[in-house]
């Protein structure tokens, strides 16, 4: 008798219990953006295609620019239209800076990066990471002729193809890497080392899209023989975690006050700086916050800068119209004496502009970095819950042609205005926008404007005969690769 009245009032509980999860949930999701149904378990997850922000741009046209869609382990918000982004990054900055936590960025770098970090540790980190980019890189100017060096290298390559075709694919990656390394680090990098990096970094880079099962369903992790690539992941971030190691040792080894010579040299700074006023060494000043926003300018620095270089020299190609008329801004304003730097850039609109209109059409980084919301928001009359996933949709936005007139045309005129000056339309947003705004903006845009306008000046770009009308492929990944492909070159007479 007894023992039956406690089953009964357990029983009871436990309903009780699973009816009020259950009213939460509906009344969480009543009070969502509105989005599609899915199945119980995988949601709407088997209607989405490889191109996630293909499958999105769909599900808007349904459900509207801000809406939500079950993903199978959680219910995300997308982001779809300028409108949605400018309500929540611009307009909620602080509510929508956080960044969905995964295990593999744990098991990587144990989120001690900028990417992948929280809250103030995040906030710190960013401004001091900006302060030692700022100071070591743009301020110096050493940066520039770092930049100047990777073009030098890049003509030479591109140099003893003259007349024949080029496989571009090649050409811009490593001489990228070599660029960032000298501004992090003085210490060269050893060149067997340096191949062994370079493909780290690219498997790091294959297997980090969006779509891979892995980062929405973490479990799969456990799964034999390779954890869906999970070990491939870990062993290539232990070799760029080692080398960073190594190199970060031999800088506090060699540590003088005073002698600061690169990105390491100043964040060491900072870290000595507070142990001398005898602060703790609580994060972000430790060295594997140090580790990782260095890992950061590899991981996010190197592989976008490579594949930007290669969509504009793809769409140049492919628009000898637009490239001739680049070249012939540049040898009215530079001359075909000397190469083109930065200070040329105030006179250089359409070259700007070119650079601009690549950005749009690549749409590099189509979903950006996920984000959380650290409290619960409110966007036009909708909750989204604190720590819920939100994906802005970049790609949908560049390629929306209620912003853009033939958003499918290749067209930098659209970013001059009557006076032939440039101008940046707040909905351009390549970098993202808001606090977690990409943080090598600057960087990135210094050392394209430079190779791109330096190899224009110097070379005309072709399409191989026989190959006028090949598409530009997309390989998906993290962010958005051309396909391989080779061009005729041709050294210009001078
Ligand atoms: C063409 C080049 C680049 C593009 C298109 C690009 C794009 C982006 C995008 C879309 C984000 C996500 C922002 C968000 O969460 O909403 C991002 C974040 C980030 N990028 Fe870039 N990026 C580029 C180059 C670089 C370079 C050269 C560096 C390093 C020096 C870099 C470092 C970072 C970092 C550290 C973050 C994370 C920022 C944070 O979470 O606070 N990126 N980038
Ligand atoms: C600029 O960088 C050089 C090394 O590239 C260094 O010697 C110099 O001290 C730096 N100047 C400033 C103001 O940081
Ligand atoms: C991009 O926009 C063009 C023109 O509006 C449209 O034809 C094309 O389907 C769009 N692309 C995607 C992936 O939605
Ligand atoms: C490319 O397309 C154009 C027009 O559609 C056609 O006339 C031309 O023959 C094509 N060229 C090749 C190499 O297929
Ligand atoms: C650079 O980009 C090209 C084009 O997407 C790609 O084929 C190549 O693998 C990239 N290089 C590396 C090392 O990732």
């Amino acid at each position: 008798m007894e023992v039956g009245y406690v089953w009964s009032f357990i029983y009871a509980l436990i309903t009780a219990i699973f009816i009020r999860w259950i009213i939460k949930r509906v009344i969480i999701l009543v009070k969502l953006p509105p989005g599609p149904w899915g199945l119980p378990l995988v949601g709407y997850l088997p209607w989405i295609t490889k191109d996630a922000y293909k499958s999105f741009i769909d599900i808007a046209k349904l459900h509207g620019g801000l809406f939500s869609v079950n993903l199978g382990s959680e219910t995300v918000v997308i982001l779809n239209d300028w409108k949605s982004v400018k309500a929540t990054l611009i307009d909620q900055p602080k509510v929508f800076s956080g960044r969905k936590y995964l295990k593999l960025t744990e098991a990587t770098i144990q989120n001690n990066d900028v990417a992948w970090s929280e809250g103030n540790v995040w906030q710190i980190q960013r401004k001091l990471t900006l302060k030692c980019l700022t100071n070591i890189g743009l301020v110096n100017k050493s940066m520039e002729s770092h930049i100047v060096d990777l073009v030098q290298e890049v003509t030479e390559k591109l140099t003893r193809y003259n007349n024949k075709e080029v496989p571009m694919e090649s050409m811009f990656f490593s001489s990228i890497l070599q660029t960032n390394w000298k501004f992090v680090s003085v210490d060269p990098i050893d060149n067997n080392k340096l191949r062994e990096y370079e493909d780290a970094i690219k498997e790091l880079f294959k297997r980090f899209h969006p779509d891979n099962p892995l980062l929405i369903f973490e479990w799969l992790r456990f799964i034999p023989p390779n954890g869906f690539g999970y070990k491939a992941i870990l062993k290539a971030s232990q070799v760029v975690t080692n080398t960073l190691r190594e190199t970060i040792n031999s800088h506090l080894n060699e540590w003088k006050d005073g002698d600061v010579n690169d990105f390491i040299d100043y964040y060491i700074a900072e870290i000595k700086k507070r142990q001398v006023s005898g602060q703790k060494n609580e994060k972000p000043f430790t060295i594997d916050n140090l580790l990782g926003s260095v890992f950061d300018m590899f991981t996010a620095g190197v592989d976008t800068i490579n594949s930007t270089c290669l969509w504009a020299f793809l769409f140049l190609t492919y628009n000898p119209d637009i490239q001739r008329k680049a070249q012939q801004e540049l040898d009215a304003v530079v001359g075909r004496l000397r190469m083109p730097n930065l200070y040329d850039f105030t006179n250089l609109p359409y070259i700007e502009a070119i650079i601009m209109e690549v950005h749009r059409k690549a749409s590099l980084a189509p979903l950006a970095v996920p984000h959380r919301t650290m409290e619960d928001a409110k966007v036009f009359g909708y909750t989204i819950p604190k720590g819920t996933t939100c994906y802005p949709n970049i790609y949908a936005i560049h390629n929306d042609s209620t912003l853009w007139d033939k958003p499918e045309e290749f067209n930098p005129a659209r970013f001059l205005d009557n006076n032939n000056k440039v101008v940046w339309p707040s909905y351009l947003i390549p970098f993202s926008v808001g606090p977690r705004a990409c943080l090598g903006k600057h960087l990135a845009q210094m050392e394209l404007k430079i190779i791109i306008a330096s190899l224009l000046h110097k070379f005309n770009f072709k399409c191989p005969i026989g190959s006028e009308n090949s598409s530009f492929a997309i390989e998906n990944g993290l962010t958005l690769h051309p396909q391989p492909y080779s061009l005729l070159i041709q050294l210009r007479n001078d």
